[in-house]
């Protein structure tokens, strides 16, 4: 038996743990507050199939499972950077993914569901999702970390009917630009002939590829979709998801030559009508035959537009997704095959994994605007240059000085003490990507933009040490209360 066909029967095996879902939410505990959203939908006798919730305090996801007994839920991870050939070298690893199951227990999850993406590569730090490498050499690497994951889920992953969870994949979003030597439904092929995991396939995702490719200029949405659907390892995708989209206010409205608008994966925003077309077009194709759940994913969305766009998406589409759920229906049944652990044909040598720590390296210069584009990952790329100078002239500067907390309001008195002297918080941007910094800690990056802001200050003006010495011991003191306070208030009013 070759390995792609062990892989795909150990997955099956996998997969018939998880129970047909349905229609549900992939949502976050605060924001929207989860209990206010999950009443306000009841009202509606709207009941979730299902809640993916995202990493949240151990104690709030506790909270959640408590008072939701009769929802079945999955977890949205964060912060385990799969995408990198160090990342299991890292003193944090152990301890994030020792956490990581510790939640996944607390809720009874189903599956982890984790991005094919990093906030951090190479000693560089990002706010937001940046995709992989699409190389070879990248999936393998993306296989190698999955599978050391699984195998702690299934070692210590505790649900009450004595399954583990399952690793889902998704498909990042792009913002602007693509990178790689191979096309990216063969970067998840490679994936899943490596690892039994399991796929998440994201439609917003799934238009920012079609945007930001140079496939946009030669054929119709449509036909892309159904190429790409062609190539990709449909069999795999156990859950949709379905979010909205906008274009990024450090960008503003503007479309392409093709009419396209440059819209960017956005939770909070509504979901345009074309995804929901699209969606049509992946439930009806014949290779998706492990779909167990499709999701609006909410967090961060006013809750009246969410019960609005749920309870549409539910009269449109629950017929449709039962039906397609039903396709898989006697495959499950049809698999003898037992192995007992996951693992990987050989380990990524280490000749081949500093190669790649170089690539990301000089990956992460690129797109923060600290170096030309050179290299195999851009030539061969699909994408044109134009998407990399919009991330890097616009996105990355208003994601270090202004997303996750906006540096004028958290250091209000440094940053009038830097203007009365003439620094530009520009400078600060070149000062953050200057060079590669060992991590510290967990990804944090409000915590960062803290320690990283202190460090150009003291640099740069030293005789305001003081005060912004000052303005980050109250916001980190503040920080860590709201921590402590965050934890969702439990009261049967609320959850009724
Ligand atoms: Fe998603």
């Amino acid at each position: 038996m070759v390995d792609s066909d062990f892989m795909q029967q150990d997955f099956q095996r996998r997969l018939r743990n998880i129970p047909r879902l349905g229609m549900g939410l992939s949502v976050d505990v605060y924001s929207p507050d989860l209990f206010e959203l999950v009443n306000k939908l009841r009202k509606q006798g709207l009941e979730p199939g299902y809640l993916e919730v995202f990493k949240a305090t151990t104690t709030a996801l506790k909270s959640v499972r408590k008072a939701l007994p009769d929802i079945p839920l999955a977890y949205h991870g964060e912060g385990l950077w799969i995408t990198q050939p160090d990342v299991q070298e890292s003193t944090f690893f152990q301890r994030d993914v020792g956490e990581m199951v510790e939640q996944l227990n607390s809720l009874q999850s189903l599956w982890l569901n984790h991005e094919c993406a990093m906030k951090q590569m190479a000693g560089y730090s990002f706010g937001t999702y940046v995709p992989p490498l699409y190389m070879r050499l990248s999936a393998e690497v993306v296989a190698e970390n999955i599978v050391a994951i699984q195998q702690v889920m299934d070692q210590q992953g505790c649900r009450v009917d004595g399954t583990a969870p399952l690793f889902l994949l998704e498909m990042p979003p792009l913002t602007y630009f693509s990178a790689g030597t191979i096309p990216i439904p063969h970067f998840f092929r490679l994936v899943t002939a490596l690892v039994p995991c399991g796929l998440v396939l994201d439609i917003g995702h799934l238009w920012t590829v079609y945007r930001y490719t140079a496939v946009c200029q030669r054929v119709s949405l449509e036909q892309f979709v159904e190429g790409f659907l062609d190539e990709f390892p449909l069999e795999r995708v156990v859950e949709i998801h379905v979010a909205g989209l906008a274009c990024h206010e450090s960008v503003g409205e503007s479309k392409d030559r093709e009419g396209h608008p440059e819209w960017i994966d956005a939770h909070a925003a509504p979901i345009p009508s074309i995804l929901f077309t699209m969606l049509e077009q992946v439930l009806a194709h014949s290779n998706l035959a492990s779909l167990r759940a499709v999701a609006l994913e909410v967090d961060t969305k006013p809750i009246e537009m969410i019960v609005e766009e749920y309870s549409e998406a539910v009269r449109r589409f629950s017929f449709l997704i039962q039906h397609t759920m039903a396709r898989g229906t006697v495959a499950d049944h049809s698999m003898e095959f037992m192995p007992q652990s996951v693992s990987v044909r050989e380990p990524v040598c280490e000749a081949d994994r500093q190669k790649l720590l170089d690539d990301y390296a000089r990956y992460a210069q690129v797109i923060s605007g600290q170096a030309g584009m050179t290299g195999l990952e851009w030539q061969e790329s699909d994408s044109d240059a134009s998407g990399v100078t919009r991330y890097r002239t616009s996105y990355v500067p208003y994601e270090i000085l202004h997303w996750g907390g906006d540096l004028s309001k958290m250091f209000p008195q440094t940053c009038r003490d830097l203007a009365e002297r003439g620094v530009c918080l520009r400078e600060f941007v070149v000062f953050w990507f200057r060079s590669p910094r060992p991590l510290t800690g967990s990804y944090d990056f409000f915590l960062l933009k803290i320690e990283r802001f202190l460090e150009f200050v003291v640099e740069r003006v030293p005789d305001i040490q003081v005060c912004v010495q000052q303005e980050c011991d109250i916001l980190r003191q503040a920080y860590a209360q709201a921590n402590e306070v965050r934890e969702p208030v439990m009261d049967t009013e609320r959850t009724r």
